[in-house]
C-alpha cells in the first residue's frame, strides 16, 4: 500500500491527538478552520485531521482530505452509543453500512433516502472492513488494550472481555441520551448496531468521489439515559488510547 495516501479522521481531539502523535515526518497546514497533520504511519503517506462533531463537519473535513490531500482511502475513527442490546461500553464496531437517521424528504422520497442520490445505504469499503475487523478482532484478542490501558481503568468502565461486532451504523445530527429517543430509533431501523454523528456523512462523500473508506467505532454509552454521564467520562479517559491502539494495529495489518 506504499502508493496510498491514506486519510484518518476523528471528531473529537482526544482521538486524535495520540494518532497525530505516531506520524514521523509530520507537517501541519491549516484549512477550514481544521488542522491537518501529514507524515508517515509504518511508512505509509498518512493525514490526520480532527472534523469536529456532526454530518456538516464531518463531510466538509473529508472533502478537503479528497481534493486538497489526495487520500486515497478513508478511515474514521470514534466513539458510539450502543442500540443493539448486544454492545457493551468498551466493544468496537466495525461498519459494514452506513445510513443517515435524520434524513427524511417524505412524501418525495422514501424515508432516509439521500435525495437525488438514489442510495439509503453507503457499504463499507470490503478489504478495509476485512483489514479493521482482523486488526481489531487480533488487537482484543491478545489483549493489547492491557499495554495502554490499566485494568483498574478497564474496570471502571466495566471493560472485561471487549469483543468487536460488524454491522450498520446510524449518523445524524442529535446525539442520543434518552432510553425513548434509543427505543425509537431501534424500532424505525431494526438492524442498527450504533449510533453516531459523522460516518454516513463521510460514507457519502466518499461514495461521491468514489474513495474506500471504513468507519470504526469504540462503545462509549449506551445511547440512553446514562450517555449524559457514561460519554464525557469516556472521552476523558478511555477512547483516544482506543484510538491509537485500533491504528496502531490496522497499520499493522497494512503492511
Ligand atoms: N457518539 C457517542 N455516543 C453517542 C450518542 N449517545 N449519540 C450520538 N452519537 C454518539
Amino acid at each position: 500500500m506504499s502508493t496510498y495516501i491514506i486519510g484518518i479522521m476523528g471528531a473529537m481531539p482526544e482521538e486524535i491527538t495520540g494518532v497525530v502523535n505516531l506520524l514521523t515526518d509530520k507537517q501541519e497546514y491549516t484549512i477550514g478552520m481544521r488542522t491537518f497533520y501529514t507524515g508517515k504511519l509504518n511508512n505509509i503517506n498518512t493525514v490526520v485531521v480532527f472534523s469536529r462533531w456532526g454530518k456538516v463537519a464531518a463531510a466538509a473535513t473529508v472533502s478537503t482530505l479528497i481534493l486538497e490531500f489526495k487520500i486515497t482511502h478513508l478511515i474514521f475513527t470514534g466513539v458510539a452509543g450502543a442500540i443493539s442490546t448486544q454492545l457493551n461500553i468498551g466493544d468496537i464496531v466495525v461498519a459494514n453500512r452506513c445510513i443517515q437517521h435524520d434524513m427524511d424528504a417524505r412524501p418525495i422520497m422514501e424515508r432516509y433516502e439521500i435525495p437525488l442520490l438514489g442510495k439509503t445505504w453507503f457499504d463499507c469499503d470490503a478489504q478495509l472492513h476485512t483489514i479493521a475487523l482482523n486488526a481489531v478482532s487480533d488487537m482484543l484478542a491478545n489483549n493489547r488494550l492491557h499495554e495502554i490501558i490499566t485494568t483498574d481503568e478497564l474496570q471502571r468502565f466495566g471493560i472485561e472481555t471487549p469483543k468487536v461486532l460488524s454491522g450498520d451504523v446510524a449518523s445524524g445530527d442529535k446525539f442520543f441520551a434518552n432510553d425513548a429517543g434509543k427505543h425509537h430509533l431501534a424500532e424505525k431501523l431494526p438492524s442498527i448496531l450504533c449510533v453516531e454523528m459523522e460516518g454516513a456523512a463521510v460514507a457519502q462523500v466518499c461514495y461521491e468521489y468514489n474513495v474506500p473508506f471504513i468507519i470504526i467505532r469504540t462503545i462509549s454509552d449506551a445511547a440512553d439515559d446514562h450517555s449524559a454521564i457514561d460519554f464525557p467520562s469516556f472521552i476523558n479517559s478511555i477512547s483516544g488510547r482506543y484510538s491509537v491502539q485500533v491504528i496502531r494495529n490496522i497499520f499493522k495489518h497494512i503492511n
